[in-house]
């Protein structure tokens, strides 16, 4: 029996057949559900298959999912669909047409209030969307009754950090801007390759983070640049410098203590997974594509304040900004992949 400990706390238990099998040295260090030959000779270990988080941050945190509604004087890409086209339309389009092709039997991971999952319903598949959030889930469930496609879609409250999946069920596993809340990605991209058919493929478009020097000059020019909060409300927000400047890492260790000083006040688990995000995806699975962009004027975008007739100009300008950063080879802010199971032949490869 061999063990790996992941450096976030779990414990993986290998397969028997690495004790014997003399291509093993060759295998990525991760559990064993995939490797043929595979026999479940061991319970699993005690301290998989999640970290243990406190009930309480779970519940404020799903909470913050069912009451959060756009505010006005922060406004997000994703409030206006003329800017989310502008830097997220191709690569959402991509997300949703190989979904399509990749269905019929689509599960959504943080499917928050649909918009995806019915979507993908009404191009043909029958999908099944997990969210944290009551309120959300009952939203979502109501759209689809009032389009008629209850029978072809389900929604679900679960929480991804121990959510257990059917084994084979699913062709097309997908999650949009949802995995960087969750804490025990190990645990839930395990329940991915068990829930993924063999030839299944698993879809993500999500934040990976921008790191802490382009954090702060983020800040800088947000706090001395125009935007749609006033001067007086940005100077009450120093306080909370901190928890935005800080590391997945420092936020995971205030997790594990209890502490809230560097967590969002509402959504103890906004960006608990950032960089560890695609490098895990990458040790997991078979990425056959992966694609980054966005490096860093995304985030200034939408709150900046120009003259409305400037507003979508100077928007296109910093999206050619940030394609000109990610043409300079900066890792983007967002990434796309695309992925399957490992199989013995790309583990030895
Ligand atoms: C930024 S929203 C994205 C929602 C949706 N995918 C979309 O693109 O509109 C993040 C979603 O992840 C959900 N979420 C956060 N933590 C979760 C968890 N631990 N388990 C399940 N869903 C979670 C939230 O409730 C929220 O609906």
């Amino acid at each position: 029996m061999r063990t790996v400990h992941s450096g976030r706390g779990s414990v993986f238990v290998l397969c028997e057949l690495s004790a014997t099998d003399p291509n093993f040295p060759r295998y990525p260090r991760l559990p064993v559900h995939i490797c043929s030959g595979y026999t479940r000779t061991q319970t699993q270990n005690p301290h998989t298959p999640h970290h243990s988080i406190d009930a309480s941050f779970i519940l404020r945190e799903a909470r913050y999912w069912d009451h959060v509604h756009p505010d006005p004087r922060t406004p997000q890409l994703w409030h206006d669909p003329q800017l989310f086209e502008l830097f997220f339309g191709a690569e959402y389009r991509w997300l949703v047409e190989r979904a399509v092709l990749c269905g019929p039997d689509v599960l959504e991971l943080g499917c928050g209030e649909g918009t995806l999952a019915l979507e993908l319903t009404r191009r043909g598949c029958t999908v099944t969307g997990i969210d944290l959030s009551p309120d959300r889930i009952r939203r979502a469930t109501l759209k689809a009754q009032t389009e008629g496609l209850g029978q072809r879609v389900t929604f679900q409250t679960a929480d991804l950090n121990t959510v257990v999946l059917e084994p084979n069920r699913y062709s097309c596993i997908l999650a949009h801007d949802s995995l960087h809340h969750v804490l025990n990605l190990d645990h839930l991209l395990n329940q991915v390759r068990i829930a993924l058919g063999r030839d299944g493929r698993l879809l993500v478009m999500d934040y990976s983070g921008m790191g802490r020097v382009r954090k702060l000059a983020a800040a800088f020019l947000y706090a001395i640049l125009p935007t749609y909060k006033p001067y007086r409300d940005k100077w009450m927000l120093r306080g909370r410098l901190a928890r935005f400047l800080a590391t997945e890492s420092e936020k995971r260790e205030a997790i594990e203590r209890g502490e809230t000083a560097t967590l969002h006040s509402e959504s103890p688990f906004e960006e608990i997974s950032q960089s560890s995000l695609p490098r895990l995806l990458h040790e997991m699975f078979d990425v056959t594509r992966f694609s980054t962009m966005l490096p860093f004027w995304f985030y200034l975008a939408p709150k900046l304040r120009f003259p409305q007739r400037l507003k979508y100009r100077m928007a296109e300008l910093f999206r050619s900004m940030d394609d000109a950063m990610s043409h300079l080879g900066i890792r983007g802010a967002w990434f796309t992949v695309e992925a399957r199971n490992l199989t013995r032949a790309s583990t030895a490869a």
